[in-house]
């Protein structure tokens, strides 16, 4: 693997990927990365340690052709516009995607490693040469709960999320905090004032979110001090975009497309900043122990984390606040439901920049410089 292109390593996303990159020293492995962009050919690349050519035009095929691989973090209209031009000028190299443009193409294999290395393995002895990241919730649930579909234990999983603004972008990301700022500085006046009616700053506050002026070119609705239970557009049978992906790419990453596995639920856009969180409820096909379900869940990867199912502990540990910038991914809540002994109650967190974006791409390079 000696040249290796970046796209849209600038973004929210890229920008995730180049610190991760930069942490676990891949650039040591790669003899030539090449940057790409699509507005500043010509200019200096980014500062990653060693020397690096200036700035490639990120829509020049013939430039293209020349890496053994490409990552891109540009988006679904660059993947459109590029992707196809550059297989149809005959380039055989791998192409690693953050966008779900070629998601769920035949020949491209979903990549989240610590849950699918075997899929991954059996599709590069195929010759495949497209991996693309998952839905940030779908591989977030996965890195979770990854061990009970290893063991073949769920029957169907009902995910209902707790989606942050970053899934959103960046710009939504702003307009969320703008929007708190917003709703504090409508009652900054009443707060300071202990002996203020509560009723006239929640009027208030309503009032100001409520308003013309409140922030939501973003959103189109406010988000601070509510939330907004659609992400993405409409599918069929009344379902979002969002809610679709959780079932045919679940079924993918895992290889179980043809026999597979019922995953539904209603995804829910809230105010946290970068984290994804999810209520399960799982039927499993039989009735396991808890303490056995417990030591299967942790046991599936490094970066899942049991937490147990009491209260100080998952207050501070089954956060967005705390779980933000890490790698791990806490599962707890754990418990079997009124339902009866085969239905579990689950809750996780993971940050959908890290496990839910940068984090397979970079490991997906990774496996191709073994
Ligand atoms: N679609 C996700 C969201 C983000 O809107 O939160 C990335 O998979």
């Amino acid at each position: 693997m000696r040249r290796v292109g970046f796209v849209g390593w600038r973004g929210m996303v890229g920008s995730v990927l180049m610190q991760r990159m930069q942490e676990e020293r891949d650039f040591d492995h790669i003899a030539e990365p090449v940057f790409f962009t699509t507005s500043q050919a010509g200019k200096p690349g980014p500062d990653i340690g060693k020397s690096i050519p200036a700035l490639k035009d990120a829509r020049d095929i013939t430039e293209l052709q020349q890496m053994d691989a490409i990552i891109s973090c540009q988006g679904g209209d660059y993947t459109t516009e590029v992707y196809a031009k550059l297989r149809e000028a005959g380039w055989k190299g791998y192409w690693i995607d953050a966008a779900s443009t070629l998601r769920m193409a035949d020949d491209s294999i979903i990549v989240l490693d610590p849950v699918n290395q075997n899929v991954i393995e059996q599709g590069l002895t195929k010759g495949i040469k497209t991996y693309v990241g998952g839905n940030c919730t779908v591989s977030l649930m996965l890195m979770g709960l990854g061990g009970l579909f290893r063991e073949n234990l769920v029957e169907w999983v009902s995910s209902m999320t707790y989606q942050a603004a970053s899934g959103a972008g960046a710009q939504n990301m702003r307009e969320l905090i703008s929007q708190m700022g917003q709703i504090e500085s409508s009652v900054s006046s009443e707060l300071a004032d202990p002996a203020s009616a509560i009723l006239d700053i929640d009027r208030k506050v309503v009032e100001a979110m409520r308003s013309d002026a409140f922030k939501t070119d973003n959103f189109g609705v406010p988000l601070a001090g509510s939330l907004i239970p659609w992400i993405d557009k409409a599918v069929e049978a009344g379902q979002s975009k969002e809610e679709w992906k959780g079932f045919v790419e679940t079924n993918k990453i895992l290889g179980c497309s043809d026999n597979p596995i019922a995953i539904d639920g209603t995804c829910v856009r809230i105010g946290a900043m970068r984290c994804h969180s999810q209520a399960f409820t799982i039927k499993l096909k039989q009735d396991v122990p808890l303490d056995e379900i417990e030591s299967i869940i942790a046991s599936a990867n490094d970066w899942v984390k049991l937490v147990p199912n009491e209260r100080e502990v998952t207050m501070r540990e089954l956060s967005p606040t705390q779980v933000t910038g890490t790698l791990s991914v806490p599962v707890g809540r754990l418990r079997k439901m009124r339902m009866g002994p085969d239905y579990l109650n689950a809750f996780s967190v993971g940050d959908q920049l890290l496990w839910g974006a940068a984090e397979p791409l970079r490991r997906m390079l990774r496996i191709l410089m073994q």
